[in-house]
């Protein structure tokens, strides 16, 4: 692998497929391709990371309810979002500064995301330009993330940007309004390695060399209804509000003119002990009743939590951490092997739930049984799940067939 250097920030350079087990397995081994301080942005969550923690292990509150006799096979995972034909329903949530991880950085995620035929994300706090991004992308479907400034002359200026740039949408992220208490960035002393593109453009300057709580600082510290609808008068374009856990603020946002909701904490990382994102889709969905489609996030890493959360009202299932990890070890091609593994993984669920859409998942029989305390801890906890180590040993070997041995053909 290449590393490229960016002001002495080491970049990849990789553009190849990733071959996994499964997709948390990445985030040990991108260790060896990241400096710590980066590392520990991405993969950390605020004070102790229960909520970071809880987003993965919650998925297994929920138990899927098998079905034979179901009479499909060769189940499908096309769906259509918002007119917009997806190959796939994981998306990419939007995370700030690809360049982290790739020298590509958001070009490279959004040509992954292409290949993969799935909704791209990019984030205000993006190294690469929504042109640079378009221009790779082509008519790749692709939305915006907003962290809304307290300044509306930089509003406008992204938002007509986004809009000429050809984006179909926007995420109004509303649970960040500052940052989360994260020790890891403390710890690391973190800032930004690489220029983000609309600090740079509108702030002049170098733009790397902020820390989070700097960025945050520059965005506005309180949103209220009236917001969104001043978004969507300049954009032109269907928003989003990104950040609702609660029922309430589902009626706040759909009251206020809001075209979806995005049920996620934040992947952990704002407000430690808030209940897993799985715990609350149930509740959110109940609150917005099919009125406005539904995306969800936070601790997906299987596709049977793609499975669930599908079943559980939302219609599309962002990742974050994984695919970044995918994207520095592989570029874009691994940011297409992460989603691909998640679709290898769904596909199984859905053919052995008798789903042949991703819209038959919607009366897939979920239950919330309830497991006593002295059930073993979830399998999806890292710390209790077993390595299964691949050594030389352990490798079985390939039985020759037949035809390989010169036997006659049957
Ligand atoms: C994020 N997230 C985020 N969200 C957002 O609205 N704008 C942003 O710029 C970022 N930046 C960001 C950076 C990093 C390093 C992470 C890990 C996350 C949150 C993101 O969109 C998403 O909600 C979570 O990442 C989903 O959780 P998982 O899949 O990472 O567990
Ligand atoms: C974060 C911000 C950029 O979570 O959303 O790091």
């Amino acid at each position: 692998m290449m590393t490229v250097y960016f002001k002495g920030f080491p970049q990849s350079d990789r553009n190849e497929d990733l071959k996994m087990v499964n997709v948390d397995e990445l985030e040990e081994k991108v260790k060896q391709v990241m400096p710590e301080a980066a590392y520990y942005y991405i993969a950390s969550g605020a004070e102790n990371e229960w909520t970071w923690r809880n987003n993965t292990t919650a998925f297994n509150h929920f138990q899927i309810v098998p079905r034979a006799l179901g009479n499909i096979d060769h189940p499908s995972t096309a769906t259509n979002f918002m007119g917009l034909d997806l190959q796939t329903p994981v998306m990419i949530s939007p995370i700030a500064c690809h360049g982290i991880a790739h020298q590509d950085a958001e070009v490279a995620t959004a040509l992954g995301a292409k290949a993969a035929g799935a909704l791209f994300t990019s984030s205000t706090y993006a190294n690469r330009s929504v042109e640079d991004i378009a221009a790779a992308a082509g008519d790749s479907p692709r939305f915006f993330q907003l962290y809304l400034s307290k300044d509306w002359k930089f509003n406008e200026m992204i938002l007509k940007a986004v809009k000429a740039a050809g984006y179909k949408g926007i995420l109004l992220t509303v649970d960040a309004l500052v940052s989360g208490y994260r020790e890891a960035n403390l710890r690391t002393n973190f800032t930004y390695p690489v220029p983000l593109d609309f600090f740079t453009r509108y702030l002049g300057g170098a733009g790397e060399g902020q820390s989070v709580a700097q960025m945050y600082a520059s965005s506005a510290q309180k949103i209220g209804p009236a917001d969104i609808l001043k978004i969507k008068d300049i954009a032109g374009l269907p928003v989003f509000v990104k950040g609702v856990m609660s029922a309430e603020d589902a009626y706040l946002a759909l009251g206020s003119g809001a075209d979806g909701i995005v049920v996620t904490n934040h992947g952990g990382r704002e407000v430690d002990t808030a209940p897993a994102t799985i715990d609350m889709l149930p509740e959110v969905a109940q609150a917005v009743a099919g009125r406005v489609p539904i995306i969800f996030d936070s601790g997906v890493r299987r596709g049977s939590h793609v499975f669930k959360a599908l079943a559980l009202g939302a219609d599309l299932v962002g990742i974050g951490r994984p695919y970044l990890y995918g994207l520095a070890l592989g570029g874009p091609k691994g940011v297409a092997s992460v989603i691909r593994q998640l679709n290898t993984e769904l596909e199984i669920v859905m053919q052995l739930t008798g789903c042949k859409t991703i819209a038959d998942i919607r009366r897939a029989d979920i239950r919330h049984l309830p497991y006593t305390a002295d059930n073993l801890p979830s399998n999806t906890d890292p710390s209790v799940r077993k390595a299964y180590p691949i050594t030389q040993e352990n490798q079985m070997q390939a039985v020759t067939t037949d035809c390989d041995s010169g036997a006659s053909a049957h």
